[in-house]
């Protein structure tokens, strides 16, 4: 235990230069109609899981805690600049757009060690994360770039059918309202916000509980890159500032990673629901079947992988593995072995991949999930899992898991991994139908035939079958997204440009005259949408 707390530094000057935060945070602007805007009401402080000498966790910051007036003037900043599809931003075309994302991610690139920084000190990722977090969110940038000039090539030109001729594009949708979680506040608000953006919507975002003070450096960065009021941001209790939003009826599509719970909170506050779209990207306790015929070396390594890679606080963790009986004993030994290999440490620790928990009171949490599970019969089996120090706690692995325990069913979103046992395969599979989350799945075994059975009825379950992999989003061109309780809509690099847009077209009866006056609009370069001009 005395090894856990030092591993705090004890005061900042015990950080490496490079990682150390100069001065305190003080996020005192909010961006509404193109405007830094500076807030002298309440603020909210920002406490870092990473507490200097063991405590709690230490005040880096503070960000303006927005009241309903601040939300509906960002409302209707936005709706200006949308200005029911006649505002500069949705017609200014497809070229101009891409040109204006495309410096935005230029003059992002030059903030990536601020970015990187702070995504060290409010969430407790690891630097390599943090900075995987921010390549990957550039690099996402660049591919809509690339989708959005495909999909558009593929638009420019007429269709003609049954003695109809048209031209079918994607258009915006209006006011955007991006949320995204904690977990990847940077990069799953910008898979929103990005193609969202990019299709000609104006937008509002809403940056996570934990998780604010890193997008401050790019707040002058949205100022220079776009038009007024095309994008704002709020900040503060989501009851204050988003319910207004929503019971507006002005919110157009609502893009929200985080709770189901709070998503049908949010959804339901919308006067007309039919009128809004939503993209949700929400909870999921994805399970691991680990069949007999396993390879037990690799399927160790992409289950700490899968279950711990940033402490087990992925949407895509495997978060309950089911191991079967004749090797289970040989599975959890060297399981644990590798799960107490994982060094705990600070963010900018070499190797570490254990790092404090940024929400509060966690830690305290996992322990009742992990005693409860005790109770009803449950052992964690690596020494020394479960230990915490204030917000950091060694990975757990709880074995064996049942249904009695709460481990079962809760997603824990945390460094804690339940181990149950099955002989007869429908046990999984009753699992998988039963619960109330379908994202992935991870299947590990050899035998070709075995796991084709299990392939099919399983993509009827979930939306992603792993076969020897753990569960993940990425690649991020492959279709992300879950049944029941665990999504609605789907993300992709090219799935996100449909979600943020509707297929319209221009249609007439092909008659001479049609034929001559569309002819004449294009040829002359009259319209942004009639054009069959080609972006190379
Ligand atoms: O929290 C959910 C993220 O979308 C997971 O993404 O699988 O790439 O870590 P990842």
């Amino acid at each position: 235990m005395e090894g856990m707390k030092n591993l705090f530094p004890a005061r900042m000057e015990d950080v490496p230069e490079e990682f150390r935060l100069p001065e305190f945070v003080d996020q005192r602007e909010y961006l509404v109609n193109g405007e830094l805007r500076v807030w002298r009401g309440d603020f909210q402080d920002v406490i870092s899981p990473i507490g200097m000498a063991s405590q709690e966790g230490s005040r880096i910051g503070r960000y303006p805690l927005l009241t309903e007036h601040e939300a509906l003037e960002a409302l209707e900043a936005a709706r200006n600049a949308y200005d029911n599809g006649r505002g500069e931003w949705p017609t200014c075309g497809v070229e101009e757009r891409i040109r204006r994302i495309g410096n935005f991610a230029a003059r992002m690139k030059e903030r990536r060690d601020e970015v990187v920084r702070l995504l060290m000190w409010e969430i407790g990722k690891t630097l390599k994360d943090a900075r995987k977090e921010f390549d990957r969110t550039i690099d996402y940038i660049v591919a809509t770039i690339d989708a959005l000039k495909n999909l558009d090539r593929v638009s420019s030109r007429f269709v003609i059918e049954e003695g109809v001729f048209g031209q079918i594009r994607r258009a915006p949708l209006g006011v955007v309202l991006c949320m995204g979680p904690f977990n990847y506040p940077l990069n799953e608000t910008f898979t929103t916000l990005i193609p969202a953006l990019i299709m000609g919507n104006t937008v509002i975002f809403k940056p996570p509980k934990l998780g604010v003070l890193l997008h401050k450096p790019l707040l002058e960065l949205f100022c220079e890159a776009f038009p007024p009021g095309v994008v704002n941001t709020v900040y503060g209790d989501g009851a204050k500032v988003i319910g207004p939003l929503m019971a507006s009826g002005q919110v157009d599509v609502l893009a929200f990673i985080g709770s189901s719970r709070v998503a049908d909170i949010l959804k339901k506050q919308h006067p007309k629901p039919h009128r809004l779209r939503s993209v949700l990207g929400l909870e999921a306790k994805n399970p691991a079947i680990i069949l007999p015929d396993a390879d037990l070396e690799a399927t160790v390594k992409e289950c700490v992988l899968g279950a711990l890679s940033y402490n087990g606080q992925r949407c895509t963790a495997l978060k309950i593995i089911f191991v079967h009986k004749q090797i289970a004993e040989a599975f959890v030994e060297k399981f644990s072995q590798a799960v107490n290999a994982l060094k705990p440490g600070m963010p900018w620790d070499e190797g570490c991949a254990i790092t404090p928990l940024p929400e509060p009171g966690k830690t305290t949490w996992l322990g009742e999930l992990i005693a409860d599970a005790e109770k009803h019969g449950a052992r964690v089996v690596n020494n020394g899992g479960g230990e915490a120090e204030g917000t950091i706690m060694r990975p757990a692995v709880l074995f064996p898991v049942t249904e009695q325990m709460q481990l079962y069913r809760r997603e824990q979103f945390g460094p804690v991994v339940p181990v149950a046992v099955f002989e007869d395969i429908e046990e999984p599979l009753r699992y998988v139908v039963e619960s109330d989350y379908g994202q992935q799945l991870s299947i590990f075994g050899r035998d070709p035939g075995q796991l084709a059975k299990l392939i099919d009825p399983l993509t009827n379950q979930v939306c992603r079958v792993n076969i020897n992999s753990q569960c993940q989003r990425g690649p991020d061109s492959f279709p992300f997204t879950g049944r029941k309780d665990s999504a609605e809509g789907t993300l992709s690099v090219s799935d996100a440009l449909r979600v943020f847009t509707i297929r319209t077209l221009v249609a007439a009866k092909s008659t001479e005259e049609n034929r001559d006056i569309i002819s004449r609009i294009v040829r002359q370069r009259e319209s942004t949408f009639l054009s069959t001009d080609f972006i190379l």
